[in-house]
Order: C-alpha cells, then sequence, then structure tokens
C-alpha cells in the first residue's frame, strides 16, 4: 500500500451529441465492491477538503464536474493529480494521508467507496499516520519476531 498502488483509472465515454455519457461497474473499473457513494459540492472556489488516511478503505475519485487536484502521501512520497475530466477516475488504496485543494467554482468531487462510512477507520492526525505508515512499510529487521503458524 504506497502511492505506486494509486492510478488514474479510464472510465468509459460514450459520446453523443445529445451529451455524453459515462459509466462504471464494480468488477471492470474499481477493484473493490462499492458499498457507499457520496459527493463534495459547494465547495468555494479554490476550496479544500480531505486532510486525512484511511486504514483500509479504498476510494474512486472522480471530477464530475469541474475540476480540483488531489495530493497524495503515502508517508514517504508525494503525488499531485489534477482531475478535471468526468470520464477519469483516482484510485487510492489504504494508508494514503490525501488533501483535495484548489477546487473550481461548481466543482462536484465524486467518492465510490468500499465500505460504509466509519470515523474509526480515519488518520486525522498527520504525524500519527505517517508513524503507522511507517510501520506497515518497514522490511523486517535481523532480531525481529518471527511468528511460526
Ligand atoms: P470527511 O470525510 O472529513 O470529509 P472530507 O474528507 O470530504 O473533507 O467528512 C466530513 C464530515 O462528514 C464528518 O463529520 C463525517 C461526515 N461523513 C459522514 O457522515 N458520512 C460519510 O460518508 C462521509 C464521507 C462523511
Amino acid at each position: 500500500m504506497q502511492l505506486s498502488d494509486c492510478r488514474i483509472v479510464n472510465l468509459p465515454k460514450i459520446t453523443d451529441p445529445r451529451g455524453n455519457l459515462t459509466f462504471i461497474e464494480e468488477q471492470w473499473h474499481v477493484p473493490f465492491r462499492i458499498r457507499r457513494v457520496y459527493y463534495l459540492y459547494d465547495v468555494p472556489s479554490g476550496g479544500e477538503r480531505g486532510g486525512h488516511a484511511h486504514k483500509e478503505l479504498e476510494q474512486l475519485i472522480i471530477a464530475a464536474s469541474g475540476s480540483f487536484d488531489v495530493v497524495l502521501d503515502d508517508g514517504a512520497q508525494c503525488a499531485r493529480y489534477r482531475l478535471d475530466r468526468p470520464y477519469f477516475g483516482l484510485y487510492i488504496c489504504p494508508m494514503i494521508w490525501r488533501e483535495l485543494v484548489n477546487f473550481s467554482s461548481g466543482a462536484v468531487c465524486l467518492v465510490l467507496a468500499s465500505n460504509l462510512y466509519d470515523e474509526a477507520d480515519y488518520y486525522r492526525d498527520y504525524d500519527e499516520f505517517v508513524r503507522e505508515a511507517g510501520k506497515r512499510n518497514r522490511t523486517p529487521q535481523t532480531g525481529d519476531l518471527k511468528l511460526e503458524r
């Protein structure tokens, strides 16, 4: 679970002079069962959301309208993605700190999530997140206790 596991997903786009259509099917476009959908809207222009990480939750984030930037951080490295098309999704794996910044006026941020809302799944303190991410990603050292099963 690191930054390289996060990626842009190209969603299907059915172009039509009457208006375009994009669809998302869980088996093909998201690598998790979709158990919750929520959306952010009426975010003031230039506004910011996020500022947390999840222990287990996986998400796909889409700019359904307008644009915003997503800054991802796995405790070691950062990456910035600009979402400005409704046919691109950003897959975010667990244990990634995210900031959503630079919202355009009228932007709608659509989020598909792998589980129901659970406050216990959040890291809201950045220093705590970095400590825990470091522990999970640490390579075993000589002298570490090895559990035999
Ligand atoms: P939060 O996840 O911190 O928002 P964001 O990351 O988009 O800035 O959630 C803000 C508030 O909304 C918080 O009090 C929890 C509540 N909330 C729910 O009740 N259900 C949900 O599905 C989500 C995402 C948030």
